[in-house]
């Protein structure tokens, strides 16, 4: 049996049917217990990852488990999961842990992997850049019309698949051979948010134009959508320029011998999101 956390999420659903389709057991856990959209088979919990006590029930016969960072109650989980006979974890971190700056996003990854890292069992982690799911951001200006405002135009990213970060887990979760290794994760093109936009343009038949927000607008629009903590990381890692995300690596293929999706791939399967 393995134990998905953030299983509603966009990572967690993915992981959820790539281990299900390959005829894993498989607990999908979210607080909500939410089984909509799960596979037929696969049991829905509810636990919250801040109240390890809410969690311990769901960790007996598991023998895996995909984490999602930076809950409050992590120690506590990943001591319970060593009682209950778990052999690995897997957890879900990113390309930022490994960035030497002390902001709200790489503080709570490298203390996650400090504590998988401390915890006595096996662990994989995955470090992916931005996830091509963030243009779902975007889906509100495109369904009110054509012109689209994006944050950093000038960055260039390798954003990756989520289902494609859930390929390399599933992987990591079914076999000892990664046990303590952490992989970067990267889609297979380095894009800039115009070169996004384009593509949707292309897959929705529609004519938008991207027009680059100016640093101030950036920052105000990041600290609307975001604590204002996390709104200070992402202006250190793409205003700063402190955390670069552009280049494109083998890892995915690596690991699972298919490569990754594009982005245009991603843009045809979530087109009725926008
Ligand atoms: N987006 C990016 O570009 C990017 C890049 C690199 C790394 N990351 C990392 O990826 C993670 C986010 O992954 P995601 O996008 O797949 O997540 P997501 O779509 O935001 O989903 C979060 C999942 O966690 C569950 N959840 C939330 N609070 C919980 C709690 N207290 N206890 C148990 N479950 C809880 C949610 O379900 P319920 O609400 O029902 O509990 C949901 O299933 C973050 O840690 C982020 O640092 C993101």
């Amino acid at each position: 049996m393995i134990l998905v956390t953030g299983a509603t999420g966009n990572v967690g659903a993915e992981v959820v049917h790539t281990l299900a389709a390959e005829g894993e057991p498989v607990r999908a856990l979210s607080r909500s217990g939410e089984t909509v959209g799960l596979p037929p088979g696969v049991e829905a919990v509810a636990g919250d990852l801040n109240r390890p006590e809410t969690v311990r029930e769901s960790l007996d016969g598991v023998r895996a488990v995909f984490l999602m960072p930076g809950y409050e109650g992590q120690r506590a989980v990943l001591a319970d999961a060593r009682a209950a006979g778990v052999e690995r974890v897997v957890m879900l971190s990113g390309k930022s842990a490994k960035v030497v700056d002390d902001n709200a996003v790489t503080r709570y990854l490298r203390a996650s992997e400090n504590e998988v890292r401390e915890s006595g069992l096996s662990w994989t982690f995955l470090r992916p850049v931005s996830f091509m799911s963030n243009a779902l951001s975007l889906a509100d200006q495109i369904t009110k019309g054509d012109e689209v405002r994006v944050p950093f135009p000038g960055v260039r990213t390798a954003d990756i698949d989520p289902s494609d970060i859930a390929r390399v887990a599933a992987r990591a979760l079914l076999s000892p051979e990664h046990g303590g290794r952490a992989y970067t994760l990267t889609g297979p093109q380095s894009l800039l948010p115009s070169d996004r936009v384009a593509v949707l343009a292309e897959v929705l038949g529609r004519d938008l134009r991207t027009v680059g927000l100016t640093d101030e607008e950036t920052r105000e629009a990041l600290r609307a959508a975001f604590p204002a903590p996390y709104a200070e990381a992402f202006l250190r890692f793409f205003g700063d320029g402190i955390l670069d995300e552009s280049q494109v690596l083998p890892t995915v293929e690596e690991v699972t011998g298919r490569p990754p999706r594009t982005f245009l791939e991603w843009a045809r399967q979530h087109a009725n999101a926008f």
